[in-house]
């Protein structure tokens, strides 16, 4: 059976500041989603929070960039900003970049992360959702995940993986893509993906199968509007299993909170902490930035689940180190690399900043 899990996204206000969502604005999702489950359009639905991020987990038939699928997120999107206007919640409304909807969420402020499958006969996924950081996130953790021997074993062990994945990349300024083939390739691909601020991995794909086996939202919040409007807080569907690296094997490279950009302002560098979903509401400085994974199983497009993967025990050590690694990062106060690159910086107000004090630049020696 064909089947398409969509995972659209979109912070619409924040409760407190931007620390989480309120939750009439998960009932309202949920109610304007079981309306599009009546109708058929849905097969089923997941409504869930990642700090100030409201995520519509959606099966369906209509395949990818569907307009129908689109418009369905879209109108959620637009009438949970009414109630986050009605109760003030902080920034309604701030990724709908747009006024009105042109058949397609991208480029509109929402993320997207979608994939048609040819659902197995038992098809472990896990969604990954982050708040507090960007686009490319997500390429240390599918480098390690479909690349890396060290994290995923079956690269080695399991004869159906053994022939490896490929990996497209997104450059997220120029707009081209480009795949590359792991294992014989891995060092070209690093070269990109190990820049996340302009490369992001999109999707991986099986190299013996063409099956997809990944898929990431990489819409740059930034580039869309020209300036700082917010964190793209990217989303990332990971199909597990069998052919696929194990559930354990998937999960395992968040075992290191590595550095990402997205902390406090959009412009600071911090530890991406894994956590159990209702324990994402990144509060100290607005952080450090908070990734969880919502893992189901899907039985003729229904949704069997949430479990909540990040809630185990075995990552207390990672959430401790993140702390440390957070009190590291901050103890930099203003200064690089706790603060972005100056590039990075051109979407805040240093360019007003330079441009007032442009004058009392004089010659140097
Ligand atoms: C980071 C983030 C927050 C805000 C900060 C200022 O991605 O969302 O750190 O940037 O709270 O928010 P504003 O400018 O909306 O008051
Ligand atoms: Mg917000
Ligand atoms: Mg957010």
């Amino acid at each position: 059976m064909k089947l398409t899990l969509s995972v659209i996204k979109a912070d619409i206000g924040g409760y407190v500041g931007h620390s989480a969502s309120h939750p009439d604005i998960l009932a309202k999702a949920g109610e304007s989603l079981t309306k599009a489950k009546k109708t058929g359009l849905l097969i089923d639905y997941h409504v869930t929070q990642c700090g100030d991020d409201l995520q519509l987990i959606m099966t369906h038939q209509q395949g990818e960039e569907n307009e129908r699928i689109h418009k369905l997120a879209w109108d959620t999107f637009v009438e949970g900003t009414k109630l986050a206007k009605a109760l003030k919640l902080y920034g309604a409304g701030q990724d709908l970049l747009s006024d009105a909807f042109s058949g397609n969420v991208k480029g509109m402020g929402p993320g997207v992360a979608e994939m048609e499958i040819e659902e197995r006969p038992s098809e472990p996924v896990i969604v990954f959702m982050a708040d507090k950081t960007s686009a490319g996130a997500w390429n240390m953790p599918l480098y390690k995940m479909f690349a890396d021997p060290f994290n995923t074993i079956g690269l080695i062990i399991a004869p159906n993986m053994h022939t490896g994945f490929a990996f497209e990349v997104h450059d997220v300024k120029e707009h081209t893509k480009i795949t590359l083939n792991t294992p014989e390739e891995i060092y070209d691909l690093l070269i990109f993906i190990g820049a996340p601020s302009r490369y992001a991995v999109k999707a991986v794909y099986s190299r013996e199968t063409k099956e997809i086996a990944a898929v990431s939202s990489t819409q740059r919040l930034s580039l869309i509007a020209g300036r700082y409007v917010g964190k793209d807080d990217p989303v990332c569907i990971v199909r597990a299993q069998s052919q696929f690296p194990a559930v354990g094997e998937v999960l395992e490279p968040f075992s290191l909170p590595h550095l990402v950009e997205g902390w406090m302002r959009g412009s600071h560098h911090g530890p991406l902490m894994p956590v159990a979903i209702d324990d994402a509401t990144p509060t100290r400085f607005d952080g450090p930035p908070r990734v969880t994974a919502a893992g189901f199983q899907l039985a003729d497009g229904k949704l069997i689940g949430p479990r909540d993967m990040f809630a185990d025990k075995s990552f207390d050590r990672t959430r401790q180190w993140a702390n440390e690694v957070a009190e590291y990062m901050r103890r930099h106060g203003p200064f690089e690399p706790h603060r972005l690159p100056l590039e990075e910086m051109e979407y805040t107000t240093m360019p007003q900043v330079a441009k007032k004090l442009a004058k009392r630049f004089t010659k140097a020696d």
